[in-house]
């Protein structure tokens, strides 16, 4: 194959490097294309653009694969914990149980926040989105720690990415104790970094909470399968603000805003509100049709993926929880059933066949989410939660690598052309 990938443009051919990763595809570095030819390249959603050079994530959106550092996702949702993805994920390699439990050890030692803090809360309304709190209360963190975050040192980088995983439980806890109106229950050190989340969550200083061993499993299975995604909107949303220089609290902080949208992770919370909006397998046909009518701006929630054009191996995973939480805690949702028929529907649909278009992770997490207890609008916090390990590790690969520049992409200009100022009188 050849190493160099040649252009035409008018008046001159160019010729620029191809590129070769680890697996995947190989790239063609246009880094000199305007030094050479004064042009551009257009790429809306930046959907064949590689924005960095990445050894974290892999996905093969065809065969429907998703490795973190080499590692599939089935295997380490099984097998592994959070806590060992988060090592992984942050370090490289895998730890060895020693390594696990100062890892795990050294989390635990930041879940608290400054006291002060807590006063934040009380300055949303009680019914304030929890990613609206979330976006303030973590970007409020710089303030807590600006001057002592020097982002070219690593050591000062990995203690902000462990304050920041230690944190978000305690932060996304607060946000639903607030919205209930309970008290705030302060970490509990002696529980996993999950058992820990659900105690601050469902707890309450009047009872002994006792961690549901397979919710906890499930929870934590959930947080796995949301750690990373290669650079997803607001992965990318980190990293530019990120090139900057910024504080990693404020950056994170941009992330949770992306992560809000309902084309990213807002589409949990909008999966099972359709869902329930479905009801019953017979009123399927009817959203089936209005997904596929291109003057209906509806679309499947929890359908379709940028990258994945097969089955999100996430998804997969999902399913499979969905039977474990149910059987556990003794409960059925009318809503698994409704969600297990439109799959099959839309599996079968030539539209949904012919654009690739598959369940992925948000289809059915929802539902798990909503057995355990959490209300919908606690979701997507859960979703930056888990994401936010992703978002410190790619942050942290971004500034040590030597070729980071600030994130500055062109565009295409179609405004008015230079014109002359006139006075409002004369216009
Ligand atoms: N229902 C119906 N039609 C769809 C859907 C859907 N869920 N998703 C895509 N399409 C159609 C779309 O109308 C378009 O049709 P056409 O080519 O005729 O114009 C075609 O499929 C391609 O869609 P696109 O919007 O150009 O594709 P994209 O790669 O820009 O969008 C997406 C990906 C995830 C934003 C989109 O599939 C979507 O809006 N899905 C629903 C929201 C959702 O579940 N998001 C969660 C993504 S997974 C979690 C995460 O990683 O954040």
């Amino acid at each position: 194959m050849s190493d160099t990938a040649k252009l035409q443009v008018p008046g001159k051919e160019v010729e620029y490097p191809i590129l070769t990763g680890s697996t995947g595809p190989d790239v063609v570095d246009i880094r000199k294309l305007y030094a050479n030819t004064g042009m551009f390249t257009y790429d809306p959603g930046f959907t064949s653009t590689a924005s960095c050079e990445s050894g974290l994530t892999y996905i093969d959106g065809d065969e429907g694969i998703l490795l973190h550092r080499g590692y599939p996702i089935g295997q380490l949702a099984e097998e592994s914990s959070f806590m060992e993805v988060s090592y992984l994920l942050l370090n490289g390699e895998l730890p060895n149980k020693e390594e696990l439990d100062k890892f795990t050890y050294t989390i635990s030692r930041h879940t608290m926040l400054h006291e002060q803090l807590a006063t934040f809360y009380r300055g949303f309304r009680r019914d304030a989105h929890p990613m609206a709190v979330m976006c303030g209360v973590v970007g409020a963190l710089s303030a807590f720690y600006h001057d002592s975050t020097d982002i070219t040192d690593p050591k000062q980088r990995m203690i902000a990415s462990h304050r920041l995983i230690a944190k978000m439980p305690t932060i996304a806890a607060m946000a639903y104790k607030y919205s209930v109106g309970q008290p705030f229950l302060y970490p509990d050190n002696s529980l996993s970094y999950t058992g820990n989340f659900l105690r601050m969550t469902f707890g309450v200083p009047a009872e002994e909470y006792v961690v549901n061993p397979v919710v906890e499993k499930a929870l934590d299975r959930i947080f796995i399968l949301h750690a990373d995604h290669e650079q997803n909107a607001s992965t990318s949303t980190v990293r530019l603000a990120g090139s900057s220089g910024a504080n990693p609290f404020a950056c994170i902080a941009a992330g949770i805003a992306c992560l809000w949208g309902p084309a990213h992770g807002g589409a949990n919370e909008a999966a099972l509100n359709m869902l329930h909006e479905i009801g019953t397998p017979d009123r399927i046909p009817e959203f089936i049709a209005r997904a596929k009518d291109k003057n209906d701006p509806f679309r499947l929630m929890g359908f379709g993926h940028r990258v994945y054009k097969n089955y999100d191996p996430r998804a997969t995973v999902m399913q499979k929880t969905v039977r474990e939480v149910f059987k556990e805690l003794n409960v059925t949702d009318p809503v698994f059933e409704v969600a297990l028929q439109l799959e099959e529907m839309a599996l079968n649909d030539p539209y949904f066949v012919e654009k690739k278009l598959f369940p992925n992770v948000d289809f059915y997490s929802g539902i798990i989410l909503s057995a355990i207890g959490f209300p919908t609008t606690m979701f997507t916090a859960l979703f930056a939660l888990a994401r936010t390990v992703g978002w410190v590790a790619q942050w942290n690969e971004m500034i040590s690598d030597p070729d980071q520049k600030i994130g500055r992409p062109r565009q295409l200009y179609t405004g008015p052309v230079q014109r002359d100022y006139i006075p409002v009188d004369k216009r």
